[in-house]
């Protein structure tokens, strides 16, 4: 699927704009648009008084024509009637302040009137639409997220807390209440969080956050509910967001069919591209772990965005490179937004692919239509999967707390920052790499990483230690194993849970400032057999090795000559101590012994240039091999000695693989097996 967010509902008052567009969709090698996102005006202009007849015409259009259409249900945005009839859809904020009307995603989701709305809208949507030849699939409304703390959500909080805990007591204990004197004796007195209230109790803030996410799946299942109801085997999305932290996407994708993002990335920041590129692979690959399945690129920019610092255009190379990224990462599609640029308010400079112009005559036009011809020969990679033998650790309560922690370096804690220094090792290697939750799977993994697991569960120990005690290897950082899921701190030594699998225990942290450095030395002859020193920066915890055995000790300070890396033989496995947040050049070396020791394969048995990877799919019998020069130069390849075929051009490939400036080559193999 090619295509692109189409808003026809801002151009009806002018019938022709939709004739062209169509004749401009072929062109442009597109084949499906998503439609309606923000229609709900142009569906029911006054409460009760339904226009369906433009959005008939649309689909019929589109059915004609060989274009499929992802339905959007139009709760992103509501009308104006709506607002000031029921002023309880709009948000109030922690501040307890109600939001006016305007804007978009400004809605409260406890609110009965905005679930008895869409609930109405989305049913005769579905009664309407859902058996249309054009429509593939529903957009469920946009990009979900932001919380209210209107009276509905409060009550509604209490009530989620009652079913948690069962009595005060539970809650009191779980949330430490007693600091402070913050003990409640009434359910009524619980709220939540607020800027000019409670704002110190973490376990609250936790617990808001988690309901928060709660709150909105459910709002969402109430919004699928009368879509499946009608039609249950239209698959359903929503669209997700770039390391968004307001949602637990995990949890949320249970309720999905399929999984959807919207990427823009920052290109050209740099010389190279790479940190990006890195970036936003670890997305892909989050999304794509979160079904264990291909995923949708469903919004992307064809050039530039308008809301970023500054809006770069994408130089020549670099649509194609990052559209063809995602697909390498798993994506079936490559969708836009926008189709057509809207003609006023505050999206009308966002990238589109049909500008103010009008016509096809346009460099992104053309970009796009050649992006829609690669896409046309990659039919066979439709629903091929990724099968990697790494995982990331990652989870949304665990980002909640430790970013809620007030502990050892309040001015940036750096969680998301660590987690892709430790990813980028693994890129830059070509290396695929799952990214997954304390609850998933650890069975078909042969190295788990997980960096600053803050917040560690009794049972992710426990099965974290079987993980090792089966041949696994798992590499912890500083600052794991410290509270447990109700932000409460492990008693008798860190890291907690994992305390006897890693063989250590971890003292004390130091938080440094940014001038502040120490040093990792490797020791001579250590097991893992790297050597020289690395920096440590930002965090050295202070360990007492407990059975394992040190790979390499501080230089400086007063723990100098104490252990910053250690091992521990557990089982059949290994287990790896990181103490000190260190730099790129150690991870990189690290990561390299441990994937060689561990057996992990890489997507090609060659060395890439730094700012080059290789990213691969399978369907078992064939391997789809993406190489992506994300370095800023044109670079060259020495391929391994498996026979080749360019998907593209047909063509065999040995010896050496050209690749341009933002270049990318799809070659496909037999599968090794
Ligand atoms: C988001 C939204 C779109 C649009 C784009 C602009 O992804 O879902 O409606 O605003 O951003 O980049
Ligand atoms: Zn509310």
């Amino acid at each position: 699927m090619h295509g692109a967010d189409y808003n026809p509902d801002q151009w009806l008052h002018d019938p022709e704009v939709l004739r062209e567009d169509i004749r401009l969709m072929k062109l442009a090698k597109c084949n499906v648009m998503s439609v309606g996102i923000f229609a709900w005006s142009a569906l029911e202009p006054e409460e009760g008084v339904f226009t369906f007849g433009w959005l008939d015409r649309l689909l019929d259009t589109f059915a004609e024509n060989g274009i499929y259409a992802w339905l959007a249900t139009p709760s992103g945005a509501r009308p104006a009637w709506m607002s000031q009839r029921y002023p309880e859809v709009l948000r109030v904020r922690a501040n307890r302040v109600r939001n006016l009307h305007g804007a978009r995603h400004n809605h409260c989701y406890s609110s009965p009137v905005y679930r008895e709305k869409t609930a109405v809208m989305n049913r005769k949507l579905a009664e309407r639409y859902s058996q249309h030849p054009a429509v593939v699939g529903w957009h469920v409304s946009n990009e979900y997220g932001g919380e209210c703390h209107c009276d509905y959500c409060q009550e509604a909080f209490r009530g989620w807390l009652k079913n948690k805990y069962g009595s005060l007591d539970a809650l009191n204990l779980a949330w430490w209440t007693s600091f402070w004197s913050h003990t409640y004796t009434d359910w009524a007195q619980v709220e939540s969080p607020s800027p000019q209230g409670e704002n110190a109790v973490h376990g609250l803030n936790l617990d808001w956050r988690r309901f928060v996410s709660d709150q909105t799946i459910d709002f969402c299942k109430a919004e699928i509910a009368p879509l499946r109801a009608v039609n249950p085997d239209l698959p359903v999305t929503a669209n997700m967001m770039d390391l968004f932290d307001g949602l637990d996407y995990r949890q949320f994708a249970e309720i999905l069919d399929v999984i959807s993002w919207d990427a823009y990335p920052t290109w050209h920041e740099a010389a190279s591209d790479r940190e990006v590129a890195a970036w936003f692979a670890f997305d892909h690959d989050m999304f794509r772990s979160l079904k264990g399945r291909p995923f949708m690129l469903m919004e992307s920019t064809p050039s530039q965005t308008n809301w970023q610092p500054v809006s770069k255009l994408k130089r020549p190379g670099m649509h194609r490179l990052s559209s063809l990224q995602a697909v390498a990462h798993g994506s079936d599609t490559v969708q836009y937004f926008q189709w057509r640029k809207s003609r006023g308010s505050s999206e009308k400079f966002h990238g589109a692919v049909v500008d103010h112009a009008g016509h096809e005559h346009t460099r992104v036009f053309r970009d796009v239509a050649g992006l829609g011809e690669t896409l046309s020969k990659l039919t066979e990679v439709l629903g091929t999967g990724v099968k990697a033998e790494t995982a990331i650790l990652f989870d949304w309560d665990n980002r909640w707390a430790v970013k809620d922690a007030q502990g050892p370096r309040n001015k940036d804690i750096g969680y998301e920052r660590t987690v892709m220094q430790h990813y980028r090792a693994f890129w830059d290697m070509g290396v695929p790499v799952d990214v997954i939750g304390a609850a998933g799977d650890f069975g078909g993994y042969k190295l788990i990483v997980a960096p600053m697991v803050y917040l560690l569960r009794e049972e992710t120990g426990r099965r974290l230690e079987r993980f090792v005690e089966g041949g696994g290897t798992l590499v912890v950082t500083y600052w794991s194993g410290v509270v447990d899921e109700n932000d409460l701190c492990h008693l008798g030594g860190f890291p907690g849970p994992l305390r006897k699998t890693l063989g250590i225990w971890a003292e004390e942290i130091d938080g440094l400032h940014d001038h502040d450095r120490n040093g990792i030395a490797l020791l001579e002859g250590n097991a893992l057999g790297l050597g020289g020193s690395y920096e440590a920066r930002e965090l050295c915890e202070l360990i007492h090795t407990e059975g394992a055995e040190t790979l390499a000790v501080y230089e400086d300070d007063f723990y100098a000559g104490r252990p910053a890396l250690t091992v521990n033989r557990f089982g059949h496995g290994k287990a790896y101590y990181l103490a000190a947040r260190t730099d790129e050049p150690f991870y990189g070396a690290f990561y390299g012994r441990l994937a060689a020791e561990a057996g992990i394969r890489r997507a090609l048995d060659t060395e890439l240039p730094a700012g080059v990877t290789a990213q691969v799919r399978t369907d078992g019998e064939r391997d789809y091999v993406f190489v992506l020069n994300f370095s800023g130069a044109a670079q060259r390849i020495e391929l391994d000695g498996c026979a080749y075929t360019d998907v593209e051009s047909g063509e065999p490939v040995s010896g050496e693989l050209a690749l341009d400036m933002h270049g990318v080559r799809i070659l496909k193999r037999a599968a090794r097996g």
